[in-house]
């Protein structure tokens, strides 16, 4: 520390303690009977006085611009620090590493789950392009923030020590930009994909037969019937719609700081923004996973727009019916007549 840079210290210091409540008169007390007038020297019993204060967060006087500078040391900040780096970073670190395991898992024993019946050869448009521009927008984006604000919280223990400082920096710093431009982006997609599906994602009866049924992910042959959206999409579209509209909200607050509050506020909003995001980070790879290798004919819908009629009657038999006009048999595994 510079010697500019302790008289600063030391001058804020004894302001921080003139201000400090009940402790108006310390500047006659702490100046001992050797000093020069005007010079303060610290005693024992004051500075424990003092420095209390200032662990509380007293505010002083500073001729700095910025008036949050009257703060010297802020002590939430120790606790924040701890949370972020020890629960939040430990317990993310493994719900990642879990959800892996788990698709490597069901991959092994399910496999890829395929059609039960041959395909048809026919197909039927699924999303149309502004479905699939939003999801791909909402999608691309949250993928570039979802690795930039990984790098964040883990890049310099998984990263840096593989790429080196420099490396490490400059990527760090395009990723820093990318993320906070790209939220924008983010939370357009998710704004849209809310207007364009939320009449799709209500809840209703028929998601509790699909959750008892586990969505027939785990055997052959087993289909609950679902409208455009079944029970386990609606769960990601929520997530996205929620979660989406709680990183937008937090991460404004981080982008414009002191817009929302003060600094603990802002520790709080940091720590939120990271459990949503970790958890929406493990949710949206097991979306990835079903939405690409774990199911064949899925990718269809959200590429072209057209899927196989078969694995719409197969996953979506409702809404194929509606699609096709048809009228639904109340049997079981229903059989579909043609509207008459
Ligand atoms: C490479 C990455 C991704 C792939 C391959 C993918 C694939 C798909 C597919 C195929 C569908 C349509 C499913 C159907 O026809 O029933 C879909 C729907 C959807 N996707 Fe993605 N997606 C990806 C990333 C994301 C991300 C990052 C988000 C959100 C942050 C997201 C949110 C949604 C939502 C809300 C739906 C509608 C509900 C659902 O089908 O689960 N997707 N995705």
């Amino acid at each position: 520390m510079t010697s500019w840079c302790k008289a600063a210290l030391a001058a804020l210091t004894l302001m921080l303690g003139l201000a400090a409540a009940g402790m108006p008169a310390r500047a006659a007390d702490t100046t001992s009977a050797g000093a020069p007038a005007g010079t303060h020297q610290l005693n024992t019993g004051a500075d424990a006085d003092v420095w209390r204060a200032i662990r509380q967060g007293v505010q002083g006087t500073s001729s700095l611009p910025n008036p949050r500078a009257g703060v010297l040391i802020q002590s939430e900040g120790e606790s924040w620090r701890a949370l972020r780096n020890g629960p939040i970073a430990t317990y993310g670190a493994w719900a990642l590493a879990g959800i892996l395991v788990v698709l490597v898992l069901f991959f092994l024993f399910r496999g890829r789950i395929r059609l039960d019946a041959p395909a048809t050869g026919r197909t039927v448009q699924r999303f149309n392009a502004l479905e699939r521009g939003t999801h791909w927008l909402t999608a691309g984006s949250f993928i570039v923030l979802a690795l930039t604000g990984l790098n964040v919280l883990y890049g310099r223990w998984v990263l840096l020590p593989v790429i080196g400082p420099e490396a490490f920096a400059a990527l760090t710093g395009w990723g820093k930009l990318a993320h906070n431009y790209l939220g924008f982006a983010f939370m357009a997609g998710v704004l849209v994909t809310f207007l364009l599906w939320v009449r799709h994602n209500i809840p209703e009866r028929a998601d509790l037969t699909w959750f008892a049924q586990a969505g027939g992910l785990f055997s052959k042959n087993v289909h609950p019937e679902a409208k455009k959206f079944n029970a386990g999409q609606k769960v990601i579209f929520w997530a996205t719609v929620l979660g989406g509209a709680g990183l937008g909200f937090t991460g404004l607050a981080l982008l414009f700081p002191f817009s929302f509050g003060g600094l603990q506020d802002m520790q709080l909003y940091q720590m939120i923004h990271a459990v949503i995001a970790l958890a929406m980070a493990v949710i949206i790879i097991g979306h990835i996973y079903i939405g690409s290798v774990g199911m064949e004919g899925a990718f269809d819908a959200m590429g072209s727009g057209q899927v196989e009629e078969e694995w719409a009657r197969e996953h979506h038999a409702l809404w194929l019916a509606e699609v096709k006009g048809e009228r639904i048999d109340p049997r079981p595994h229903g059989h579909h007549a043609p509207a008459e």
